[in-house]
């Protein structure tokens, strides 16, 4: 079975449908026809240094909601990055193999900078790529399924791979992003040009998985859509329509043209009124399975040991090979 590795940061209490689509969707899929290795990235959430109460709590309702997506912990390994020391030990390593100007390239890492000010982020901020090179290489992965925005990530992570086997002979496999092309970039209500993120300018632009029915319906219904009122796909013109399309062709199972028949005639409201079901539909039920898993935390803790133990053999592994090809010596 080919592997298959992601990881998703707890920054939110809840994840949104962009996470959703873009990504968790694809992991639960994928955990019948791979060896599958998922992880709660908190190292890479402390850059912006949450709370420690906070970031407690957002791992377990992060566990939570991903067991909660369909996540078999019998077919999935899920684990919380910190619990695996060698992630930051290949990071490491790594950095000392990334050019400054390699690094600084990243748009994320420019785009967040510029919110805080160049010299006041954190120099974990800029060195974040590389840690997500590190977990992805850590685990010989083959596919990495992720949104449209972790395209660059992926990028620098297979240079990192090419650069350290050639150096120093082979070691990691060069992993492939998995990107769904209609999923890859789930747009804000609010505002159909951006992408869906929890750090987005109002709250009306995201659906939140753990969101009750009436917020969510509303959130639909207040969407911004475009002139006209024909219900189409088109990019260009009609982007609001067209992300709201495809949120209900992925949902629903109906390809788009489908849907486009379907509301000829019958305009904008009662294609948002099926949208607003096919979401909620879908996030209920794990909005009641995450409450129940967060009900009993020393039960949510085992598994999370479970997952951490099958972890922590691969990353041994890694490592043990790792150490040996940089040169350094063993511990008798
Ligand atoms: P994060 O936590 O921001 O997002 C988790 C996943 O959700 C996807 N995503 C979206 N997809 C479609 N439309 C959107 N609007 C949207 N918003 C978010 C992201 O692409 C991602 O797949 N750096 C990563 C976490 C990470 C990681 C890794 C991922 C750390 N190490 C190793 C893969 C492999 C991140 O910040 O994701």
């Amino acid at each position: 079975r080919p592997r298959v590795l992601s990881g998703i940061q707890p920054t939110a209490e809840s994840f949104h449908l962009g996470n959703f689509l873009g990504a968790v969707r694809q992991w639960v899929d994928m955990q019948e026809t791979h060896d599958a290795f998922y992880f709660i990235a908190d190292l890479h959430a402390i850059t912006v240094n949450p709370s420690a109460a906070d970031l407690r709590r957002r791992t377990r309702v992060s566990a939570a909601q991903l067991f909660g997506a369909g996540l078999d912990p019998e077919r999935s390994t899920l684990f919380v990055q910190s619990q695996i020391r060698e992630h930051s030990e290949l990071a490491w390593i790594l950095m000392c193999n990334t050019g400054m100007g390699e690094a600084a390239r990243m748009t994320q890492f420019k785009d967040k900078s510029a919110k805080y000010g160049e010299s006041s982020a954190g120099v974990g901020l800029f060195t974040y790529p590389i840690l997500q090179a590190a977990d992805i290489l850590m685990y010989q992965a083959d596919f990495v399924p992720v949104g449209g925005d972790q395209k660059q990530h992926l990028e620098l992570t297979r240079d990192l791979a090419q650069r350290f086997n050639s150096r120093y002979g082979e070691t990691f496999n060069v992993p492939a992003p998995y990107i769904l092309k209609e999923v890859e970039k789930i747009a804000d209500l609010q505002d159909p040009l951006a992408k869906m993120s929890k750090s987005s300018s109002s709250p009306q632009g995201i659906l939140e998985v753990l969101e009750e029915p009436g917020p969510l319906r509303k959130k639909v219904m207040r969407a911004v859509t475009d002139t006209g009122s024909e219900v189409v796909a088109d990019p260009e013109n009609k982007p609001g329509v067209t992300n709201l399309l495809r949120i209900q062709s992925v949902l629903s199972g109906t390809p788009i043209p489908e849907l486009s028949a379907r509301y000829a005639g019958l305009g904008y409201g009662a294609f948002k009124k099926d949208v607003a079901e096919v979401v909620v539909d879908a996030f209920a039920p794990i909005r009641e399975r995450t409450e129940k898993l967060l009900a009993d935390e020393a039960e949510l803790d085992r598994l999370l040991a479970v997952g951490a133990a099958r972890a922590a053999a691969v990353a041994r592994e890694t490592m043990e090979v790792v150490r040996e090809r940089i040169g350094f010596l063993p511990k008798l």
